[in-house]
């Protein structure tokens, strides 16, 4: 295992030299958070991977005994587990885990198969007042403890009081359900190290569910969730995004085992396109991304970064009904910044919308994963949420296009772009002569990152 070594001051300054995105916070006007400042500049290593990882069934089925089950996994937005009785099926790989909240308001997770003849108890989501299973009617209560089946009389080898449904552990965090399947596991808060004294400022609790789509993408769960913890790629991948995303100067994070950060700004140009692009350029080219037909004048006092973030602040301040005008710095209020709870989750950082991912393998496949895109925005707290968002699923051949009138054309271009790649991904994977991917030094930092933490899981 690679130590964590702070990088050289030659590999820092050999990266972009114009404005780093701390250089862009020493121009904010109020108080910047700590979490923002914070700046690990790590180096891992230069090893390049085996591409086995992401195509050998063994390797697959090695991180299921030992990451999925013995890991948190983001498995549902606790509002969907609001009232008693309402439930969710969390399926990973072979393992389904049925989550519910019982009368006294508990939130449980059981293995969601029937003590009697195996039967799935539920799928999907939905509500119920009790677990019956469909197919001979046992039934337990809320709480796990059995209740009643049909002609008991002939099971007098089956005590009521030991028929108990077997538990995973649940936990929340920030409006999120995590389960974990071991008994020894840390808790999650510990788990989760420095994310929650991060992140809990960007309230994700106060939110609700704006949108969520589901997206089947041929591609093994980890070539998924790699494409969305660089920004490197969006050069060639998405460059529309150069007038008003500085790529180049992204700051990549990694804290602990568990967890990292990229934090890209936005209203800044890329630095290696940014003689191409006026400020106005950089404004038109941000309000097209967010569908919206109006082109305010950036005045030549201001910069782009500086109008946007005073054209969201209004409406950031009616969403969550409190007053950022004094403490939310440009940066909560545009940039993307996304952090990775190990293994599957991915939360964004900032006041206004922010976009959750999730990526996990779809089912035991392993050249197919299932990923989840969330945009939660804020609500006045002490108000009543507003509905979450129906689930929009696009299965594998579908492009993230299809859900555009729920996404907006602009952001679902940026998806299709990214979807566009990853099952060529895995394809090259398994032609590759080399056998193995090379990893950039600081950008791609989270992923060699994820993959010596996936190492530890693995080796233990
Ligand atoms: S399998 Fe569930 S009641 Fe028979
Ligand atoms: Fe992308």
């Amino acid at each position: 295992m690679n130590e964590k070594v702070k990088l050289t001051p030659e590999q820092i300054a050999a990266r972009d030299p114009s404005e780093s995105f701390q250089d862009l916070l020493d121009l904010e006007t109020v108080q910047v958070p700590a979490a923002l400042r914070d700046s690990t500049d790590t180096y891992l290593g230069s090893d390049d991977l085996s591409v086995d990882r992401y195509i050998c069934r063994d390797f697959f089925d090695l991180e299921v005994e030992r990451v999925w089950r013995k890991t948190w996994q983001m498995a549902c937005r606790e509002s969907r587990l609001g009232k008693p009785g309402d439930y969710v099926v969390y399926d990973i790989v072979n393992d389904s885990i049925l989550l519910t909240r019982t009368d006294s308001g508990e939130l449980k997770g059981y293995y969601n198969s029937c003590l009697h003849r195996g039967r799935a108890l539920k799928r999907g989501a939905g509500h119920s007042d009790n677990i019956r299973c469909p197919y001979h009617g046992w039934t337990w209560r809320l709480d796990g403890r059995f209740d009643s089946a049909p002609c008991q009389w002939d099971f007098p080898h089956v005590d009521p009081e030991q028929n108990t449904l077997p538990e995973v552990r649940v936990d929340t965090w920030g409006g999120w359900v995590f389960i974990n399947m071991d008994e020894h596991a840390p808790t999650l808060v510990s788990y989760m190290e420095v994310l929650p004294q991060h992140m809990n400022q960007w309230k994700h609790e106060s939110r609700y569910v704006a949108l969520h789509v589901e997206k089947v993408i041929a591609c093994n769960w980890k070539v998924a969730l790699e494409a969305f913890i660089e920004s490197y790629h969006a050069i060639a991948t998405h460059p529309q995004l150069m007038s008003f995303q500085a790529i180049d100067n992204s700051q990549y994070d990694i804290w602990g085992d568990n967890v990292s950060r990229t934090i890209t700004a936005y209203g800044v140009p890329n630095p290696s396109h940014a003689k191409q692009f006026s400020e106005q350029d950089t404004m038109d080219a941000m309000m097209k991304l967010a569908g919206s037909e109006d082109r305010p004048e950036v005045l030549p006092s201001q910069t782009a970064r500086e109008t946007l973030a005073k054209l969201t602040l209004p409406s950031v301040n009616e969403a969550s009904g409190e007053d950022f005008s004094d403490r939310a710095t440009m940066s909560e209020l545009m940039d993307s910044t996304l952090y990775l709870l190990f293994p599957n989750f991915a939360p964004w950082a900032g006041h206004g919308n922010v976009i959750s991912y999730r990526h996990r393998p779809n089912g035991d496949d392993v050249d197919s994963a299932i990923m989840d895109i969330y945009i939660l925005a804020r609500y006045p707290e002490g108000t009543e949420p507003p509905e979450d968002a129906n689930t929009f699923r696009l299965g594998v051949d579908e492009p993230f296009s299809d859900a555009a009138d729920v996404m907006g054309a602009g952001l679902a271009n940026v998806f299709n772009q990214d979807g566009a790649n990853l099952p060529q991904v895995q394809k090259g994977l398994k032609a590759s002569k080399k056998g193995a991917v090379t990893l950039a030094n600081y950008q791609e930092v989270r992923i060699r990152h994820f993959n010596q933490t996936l190492d530890k899981y693995l080796n233990t």
